[in-house]
């Protein structure tokens, strides 16, 4: 049985800077269904970011449909997309002027129905989750290395325990210790919250790590969805360009000595 969780039908995206026109997606279908791990991956400039902020009801698509846990996702808005969705952004985006502590707590502040001890305590608690320890509670963001504001950005989307998580180039600019702290990290929580997750990345080792699925932007529209494996057999220039190099021997090595999921 399925039970999708973001279903996206016919989606046009266009924008128009002064002359030019730009078609970002055309007709672009793309179905993710509940406990999936789904990857996207493209080009830069194919409109991963752009339809990962259509999902969170943030931007409208010129045409077609988005369905997310069953509205429409411009339905979402502004104060429903943080409950629902959470949403960890491709810069990090931390308010610098915040604590962590602060920075965790904010869509949880910003309902105003909490008193302020109970929602310190719901973010201490997600501050650990994110295997952080309650000594970085007080630190300013700039005080913190690339990997610790990442795990900040997590706690925050993960703060109204939302059913579907969106992630934005998750390890980007992680050496590849904490990328790899990271990955296991968001694996656990994966298995352990009954999460649904869509991913941006272009790293090939987080990509294998995490995915149930892998969804190719190409050509304007989604190309392929479907198991790592059906993926990178999938003949397409930008598909064996981006698996089929130095970097894709690698990570395919370990695709095979992985347990498998799901
Ligand atoms: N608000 C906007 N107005 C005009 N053009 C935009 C706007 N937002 C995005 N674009 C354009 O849409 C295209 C897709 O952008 P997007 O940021 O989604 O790419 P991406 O796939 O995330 O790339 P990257 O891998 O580099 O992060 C780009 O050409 C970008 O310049
Ligand atoms: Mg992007």
């Amino acid at each position: 049985m399925t039970d999708p969780v973001v279903e996206i039908r016919k989606l046009c995206t266009v924008f128009q800077n002064g002359e030019k026109t730009s078609v970002v997606h055309k007709d672009l279908d793309l179905t993710v269904e509940r406990g999936e791990v789904v990857s996207l991956v493209g080009g830069s400039g194919t409109g991963k970011t752009v339809l990962l902020r259509q999902i969170l009801g943030l931007e409208t698509p010129t045409r077609g449909e988005i369905t997310v846990l069953g509205k429409p996702a411009a339905e979402l808005g502004k104060r429903g997309a943080a409950r629902r969705v959470g949403m960890l952004f491709q810069h990090g985006a931390l308010f610098s002027a915040f604590t962590v502590l602060e920075n965790i707590a904010f869509p949880l502040r910003e309902l105003r129905t909490l008193p302020d001890g109970l929602i310190r305590e719901a973010a201490m608690v997600k501050l650990q989750m994110v295997g952080l320890g309650p000594e970085v509670a007080d630190k300013m963001p700039s005080d913190l290395s690339g990997g610790m504001i990442k795990r900040v950005g997590l706690a925050r989307a993960l703060i109204m325990d939302p059913p579907l998580l969106l992630l934005d180039e998750p390890t980007s600019g992680l050496d590849p210790e904490s990328a790899d702290g990271f990955c296991s990290l968001l694996r656990s929580l994966h298995q352990g919250m009954e999460l649904t997750v869509v991913l941006v990345t272009h790293d090939l080792d987080t990509l294998f790590e995490l995915s149930t699925r892998i969804a190719v932007l190409a050509d304007q529209e989604v190309i392929i969805n479907d198991v790592p494996e059906k993926v990178v057999a999938f003949p397409h220039p930008f598909i064996q360009a981006f698996f089929l190099g130095e970097r894709g021997q690698r990570a395919m090595a370990l695709l095979r000595k992985r347990p498998a999921t799901v």
